[in-house]
């Protein structure tokens, strides 16, 4: 590069977390799970007095409301920022949680599949609904128990879409969606395995999270887009995590097309 040396190894630092050389670096013989640590919980426990919602089955969800094959979904799938009035139903929620984060099977306390591939089986993320236009949910934030099938109900907010679209920088067309889904990883889980070989491996799956979204929305008559231009500062306190331990990684607001 030719502007000079600073910014060329700021670059080198950056794509080197897109590699994989961290790994030959990492003493696995020292890893949390190495050193038989506790595993941190699989989802993240909730108040024991909070209000919860019970879901309607995910998978029967998902099969009676596609109405394409996954070829057709493949080809038509987009980004779309504009979405219509019209309310998304619990079960197309419940749909879409379970093609997101959905537990397939539970292996042990330590470990489940889902839906998603994650490095390790280790899925690092909790999934926060901003629901705005969703029938049967009054307005506010939720988080969903993918090992409950429920939500967990964290506030009452008519103007939850509002404060979804601020913390999104701005970008108005997070306030038209019926709910919008904030991806928080909670590091430590994937980090109790793959130590400082964690950190790609999470993006990575993000990826994949946000990709099933997609694929379901477009099975089933919605639309999303993911947004990975946000105010870090501002959605981690709307979803009122510490930023530390567990904060905002990828956005997708939904809405009926
Ligand atoms: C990682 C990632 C971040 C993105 N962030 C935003 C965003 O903040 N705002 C937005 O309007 N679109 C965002 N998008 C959507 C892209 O603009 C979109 O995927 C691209 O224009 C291609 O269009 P398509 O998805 O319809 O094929 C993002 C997409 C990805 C994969």
């Amino acid at each position: 590069m030719k502007s000079g040396r600073k910014p060329y190894e700021k670059l080198e630092e950056y794509r080197y977390f897109l590699k994989d050389s961290i790994r030959q670096e990492i003493n696995f013989t020292q890893t949390a799970q190495s050193r038989r640590l506790p595993a941190p919980p699989l989802q993240k426990p909730c108040p024991e007095n909070a209000v919860r919602i019970d879901l309607p089955e995910g998978p029967d969800s998902l099969r009676k409301l596609c109405v394409m094959p996954v070829g057709d979904a493949i080809a038509h799938r987009e980004s779309v920022r504009f979405y219509t009035e019209e309310a998304i139903t619990l079960k197309e929620l419940s749909a879409l949680l379970w093609a997101t984060q959905g537990v397939r099977q539970v292996l042990s306390e330590e470990c489940a599949l889902r839906t998603v591939p994650s490095a390790g089986a280790r899925h690092s993320f909790e999934t926060y609904i901003a629901a705005q236009n969703v029938e049967g949910l009054p307005p506010g934030l939720y988080r969903y128990l993918p090992f409950d099938n429920q939500l967990v109900r964290l506030s009452v907010d008519d103007r939850i879409g509002i404060k979804a679209a601020y913390a999104c920088m701005g970008q108005r067309f997070v306030a038209g969606a019926a709910a919008t889904f904030f991806w928080t990883t909670i590091p430590a889980r994937m980090e109790w395995r793959y130590d400082l070989a964690a950190h790609k491996v999470i993006a990575l799956d993000a990826g994949h999270v946000c990709q099933n979204l997609y694929l379901a929305c477009t099975a089933l008559g919605a639309g999303t887009c993911a947004i990975a231009a946000y105010d870090q500062t501002e959605c981690d306190r709307l979803l009122g995590v510490d930023g530390e331990e567990e904060f905002t990684v990828y956005i997708a607001p939904v809405g009926k097309v």
